[in-house]
């Protein structure tokens, strides 16, 4: 399968799909709290997606994963399940939302901090959302999609952080991953990479660890990926529309002043 571009009738439920999307991260905010379960969390946001938006869950079944959102902690890198563990003071944690509304997907994550933050806390997630705006301000058409990722990787090296490999970006729409694949380091191979277009949708979604890239999946779960060495891992996570001057972000929630 090709990339596919969007028509103006697409784009037009993309942006549905992604403001829902973006009100569910928006609605949970301040269940956030010491003491609350992940599992709590899901059944929250299943309950708002399912009744007061009309919309799919799009995680829950998806290849067999078994809850409505994910929910990373601490050295979790994504792709957490959400269970019975409690928040803790100083944890972070990137809650992942993905909405079917109308056959089109809207995915979209951000990372909160339970109770008081640390420094480390604070530290790689402002990284991390750096790293996703740095990536974002470069869409527009004629770009090499590679571009994204030299970006976000010199970044996250300055800061002295890495970028996790084995999962990246992806196309979006009809699709819950469609092609390309979105690098968010660099491979040495940005000028073979595609150029976008206007009516391409993906998504950037940078893992950043405060130690190295490697990573590993759980054998008990088959799902929560790690941190290899156990640092602390963030992300973020947009969807992007590329548009005839530049871009779109689908996603955008009120709170980001960009
Ligand atoms: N939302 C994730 C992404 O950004 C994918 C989650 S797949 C699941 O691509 F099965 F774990 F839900
Ligand atoms: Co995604
Ligand atoms: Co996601």
């Amino acid at each position: 399968m090709a990339i596919t571009i969007k028509s103006s009738s697409e784009v037009e439920k993309m942006r549905i799909a992604g403001k829902l999307a973006a009100s569910v991260l928006d609605m949970i905010t301040p269940h956030v709290v010491v003491g609350i379960t992940t599992e709590h969390l899901d059944q929250i946001c299943h309950k708002f997606i399912v009744d007061d938006l009309g919309a799919i869950p799009a995680p829950l079944n998806y290849h067999g994963f078994p809850k409505s959102i994910c929910t990373s902690i601490n050295n979790v890198v994504c792709h957490g399940i959400p269970g019975e563990k409690k928040l803790k003071k100083g944890d972070i944690i990137n809650i992942d939302i993905t909405v079917i509304k109308d056959g089109f997907h809207g995915d979209t994550s951000k990372m909160f901090i339970a109770g008081k933050s640390n420094v480390k806390a604070t530290r790689i997630c402002k990284i991390a959302q750096e790293c996703m705006y740095l990536g974002i301000g470069l869409v527009k058409p004629g770009i090499h999609l590679g571009e994204i990722g030299q970006v976000i990787g010199a970044h996250a090296h300055a800061q002295h952080c890495s970028v996790v490999r084995d999962y990246c970006g992806h196309g979006i729409g009809q699709g819950f991953h469609e092609e390309p694949q979105v690098l968010h380091y660099d491979n040495g191979k940005a000028k073979q990479s595609p150029i976008l277009e206007p009516g391409m949708t993906f998504t950037i979604e940078p893992m950043i660890n405060l130690g190295g890239y490697q990573v590993v999946t759980s054998r008990l779960d088959g799902w929560t990926v790690t941190t290899k060495d156990r640092s602390l891992s963030a992300q973020w996570e947009h969807t992007i529309l590329v548009t005839e001057t530049g871009h779109e972000i689908l996603t955008l929630r009120a709170e980001e002043n960009i």
